[in-house]
């Protein structure tokens, strides 16, 4: 009889040498394969918590709603009325006419899937592990940890609030990570601005609040996968940020949990996808919510996405500034629902547990 614990040494073995490869799952199916490794097969148990298993899309009375930010003059209260909605709702909305560029956000796509597309051996020397860095290369943060392996791999480039140099960026890269992150730092501007008219706050609130320094700016490739219904691009979670501004490719599998059906946030072109993070949900006293996501693995592929994750933390370099609900959105009948935090206990805590679909806000629940 196979006993539960060799079964572990096993699981753990191929963990040990998927992580020691250095390659991600690109690397697999370079190798070329018509079965998932089992590392990367899903528990039955799993498929039950995270809903409909398969790409059936699925009908319900949501959508995710498009907001257009172009020259809001005569619209802006319309404007901030459908972000409060969105936001109070879903927690997701897509934005157009958001002023970047078609061609940067052309060449962002680009450029990421470039760098997963590099010989394995220059990734390898971004594939990095513990504090400390501004560029790492990886796939699977929670490897050792969730029950899991998602069929992802993914580049990080911190950018702040250290100054940063940009030679450390994979030259493939290098410059337009900059110039998008200029780009989505002034939108994510914006965005905070409306996101604090939308709570009542005068439009600095959140700025104020350091919401919008130094983001994170994560590549993912999802690559083709043979058995896409037995695994998962990225498990359903919510994001460790005030807020997260994601560009998609045309393929599509992102999904959102609403009531308990996950609906597709279908791509829409030159738009950019908007989601309320676990820190905004916290600091609005859950007036604001950050809402269970998850990618599908599909047999198309690959599938490019670039998230900008805007929460200012540097590795190493904690900030010691306290977050807790906004004074002026709690009252007596409306009491704090958390309780205070840093920005890196927060995020240690997210990253010790996981994305196990449990969130990680539980944790700083008075
Ligand atoms: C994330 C995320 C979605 C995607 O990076 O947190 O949810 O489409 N990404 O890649
Ligand atoms: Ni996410």
């Amino acid at each position: 009889m196979v006993s539960g614990n060799s079964r572990n040494q096993d699981r753990l073995q191929q963990l040990k040498a998927f992580d020691e490869s250095k390659a991600g799952v690109k690397g697999i199916v370079d190798g070329g394969i018509t079965k998932i490794p089992p590392i990367f097969v899903r528990p039955q148990e799993d498929s039950a918590g995270d809903g409909p298993s398969s790409g059936q899309p699925t009908q319900t009375q949501f959508s995710i709603p498009v907001v257009d930010l172009a020259d809001t003059a005569g619209r802006h209260d319309d404007v901030v009325a459908r972000v409060r909605l969105a936001a109070e709702t879903v927690g997701f909305f897509q934005v157009v006419n958001h002023g970047i560029p078609k061609r940067v956000l052309k060449e962002m796509l680009k450029a990421a899937r470039d760098f997963h597309e590099l010989p394995r051996e220059v990734k390898a020397e971004y594939y990095r592990t513990g504090p400390g860095w501004t560029v790492k290369f990886g796939s699977n943060f929670d490897l050792y940890k969730s029950r899991f392996a998602n069929w992802r791999d993914s580049l990080l480039c911190v950018m702040g609030p250290d100054p940063i140099d940009p030679q450390e960026f994979p030259v493939v890269c290098r410059d337009i990570t900059m110039e998008y992150s200029e780009q989505v730092d002034k939108l994510g501007v914006t965005l905070f601005e409306l996101l604090s008219e939308a709570l009542g706050l005068k439009s600095e609130y959140l700025i104020g609040m350091d919401c919008a320094k130094g983001p994170v700016i994560v590549s993912h490739y999802y690559p083709p996968c043979p058995e896409p219904e037995l695994t998962m691009g990225t498990s359903q979670h919510s994001d460790p940020s005030f807020l997260t501004i994601l560009l998609q490719d045309h393929v599509g599998g992102l999904q959102v949990l609403c009531e308990n059906q996950w609906i597709d946030v279908p791509p829409v072109a030159e738009a950019l996808v908007v989601n309320i993070g676990d820190l905004l949900q916290l600091i609005s006293n859950d007036k604001f919510i950050s809402v269970n996501h998850r990618v599908l693995a599909k047999n198309e592929g690959p599938r490019i996405s670039v998230g900008c994750f805007f929460r200012h933390f540097s590795p190493g370099n904690s900030l010691s500034r306290l977050y807790e609900p906004i004074n002026e959105l709690t009252s007596k009948e409306n009491p704090p629902i958390y309780r205070q935090t840093t920005l890196n206990d927060f995020l240690v805590y997210y990253y010790k547990k996981g994305l196990n679909g449990v969130s990680a806000l539980d944790y700083f629940k008075l």
